[in-house]
């Protein structure tokens, strides 16, 4: 299995090392990975000046699986859209057509205590956000600044679903629902919007093939209410581009942390990268302190989604749980009475807690 390694910026390429060492340990297991690294984002444009250079377009082309860290920064705030970082990993994900981005949102008891949100609505939580990932006003044509005919400047973006696209997100969230408890809520704005009520409309259609599925719909706005509600009535939440990209901004903080949660974004056949849902925190990058554990799972969605290697992702998640339970904190989810770890000392543990 070829692996492509994308490091991208900020805390990226520290985290991305630790998930590499955990791969490494398997290898040395008889895990039959090769791994190769390239540059993505504000990387990419110094590399090359392309945020998705074509030599790292080709290498994830070629790869079985992608590991993705984080693109962005302050340095590359200036660039023409074209240019800047956060245009390598929309085209990434376009490019490779991973449309499912399945981002799962589980609570470790240990650290029910990181949470904002009071331990008894938390505690248990245990939800996953399919988002879909290259449609929506993400991608919807026409877009620009210009100048309309009032002479003032207009931004334009265009919000854009085909039954197709629906469709196949909605079996990646059917499917999904199968393997967990079985209740799917869509959520989307079907009130106000026609891409919404579209959208409703085809998920009830495809919904008549899951039978065993019970499914719910929710607009957006209560859905972001009843996340921090009441998060437990969630299995899994489907839904768009957009309210998915906020979404699970909003649901990784029931978790305690957004450096914990781990994704995987995936095409149709099964085919996927695999990254950790935080972005790569120009503020605390180089300073070794970052959480290397979302990709370290994230490693783990990969052996169970594309490698199907679902003892090797068992094994990866107990070293994480193991880790948690001996008490080690990066500095993000620390409190008092618990160890604070480095970014590497993170890694060197979970890869001592996988023997
Ligand atoms: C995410 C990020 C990206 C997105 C940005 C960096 C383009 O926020 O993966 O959620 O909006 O999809
Ligand atoms: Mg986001």
């Amino acid at each position: 299995m070829k692996i492509a390694v994308l490091p991208g910026d900020g805390i990226g390429a520290e985290v991305t090392a630790e998930a590499v060492k955990v791969l490494e340990r398997l290898a040395r297991d008889g895990l039959a990975v090769e791994i190769e690294e390239a540059p993505i984002g504000g990387a990419g444009y110094d590399h090359a000046g392309d945020p998705l250079p074509e030599d790292t377009l080709r290498l994830a082309q070629a790869a079985d699986a992608v590991l993705l860290g984080a693109v962005g920064g302050p340095q590359y705030e200036a660039l023409p859209r074209p240019l800047r970082p956060e245009q390598g990993l929309l085209r990434i994900r376009k490019e490779l057509k991973l449309f499912a981005n399945l981002r799962p949102a589980k609570l470790y008891p240990e650290l029910v205590s990181s949470s904002t949100l009071r331990p008894e609505v938390v505690m248990g939580l245990d939800l996953m956000i399919v988002r879909e990932l290259t449609g929506d006003v993400y991608f919807g044509e026409p877009r620009a600044i210009h100048t309309n005919a009032g002479g003032e400047r207009e931004g334009v973006n265009t919000m854009r679903y085909s039954e197709s696209e629906i469709a196949r997100v909605a079996h990646s969230g059917f499917r999904a629902a199968m393997k967990r408890r079985r209740h799917l809520c869509s959520v989307d704005k079907a009130n106000v919007l026609e891409t919404s009520e579209l959208w409703r409309t085809v998920v009830t259609e495809i919904h008549r093939e899951y039978p065993e599925v019970s499914l719910s719909h929710m607009y957006v706005d209560n859905a972001a209410m009843q996340l921090v509600r009441n998060p437990r009535q969630f299995d899994v939440i489907l839904t768009g581009n957009i309210f998915g990209d906020i979404l699970s901004d909003e649901a990784s903080m029931l978790t305690g942390s957004i450096g914990m949660l781990p994704s995987a974004s995936l095409d149709a056949a099964g085919k996927g990268m695999y990254e950790p849902i935080h972005g790569s925190a120009p503020d605390i990058a180089g300073r070794g302190i970052a959480n290397p554990l979302a990709t370290i799972l994230s490693v783990a969605m990969m052996l169970r989604h594309t490698f199907s290697d679902v003892a090797a992702a068992d094994r990866v998640e107990r070293a994480v749980e193991r880790v948690l339970a001996h008490g080690l904190r990066t500095a993000d989810i620390y409190v008092e009475g618990t160890r604070r770890v480095a970014t590497a000392e993170m890694g060197d543990a979970v890869v001592a807690a996988l023997e």
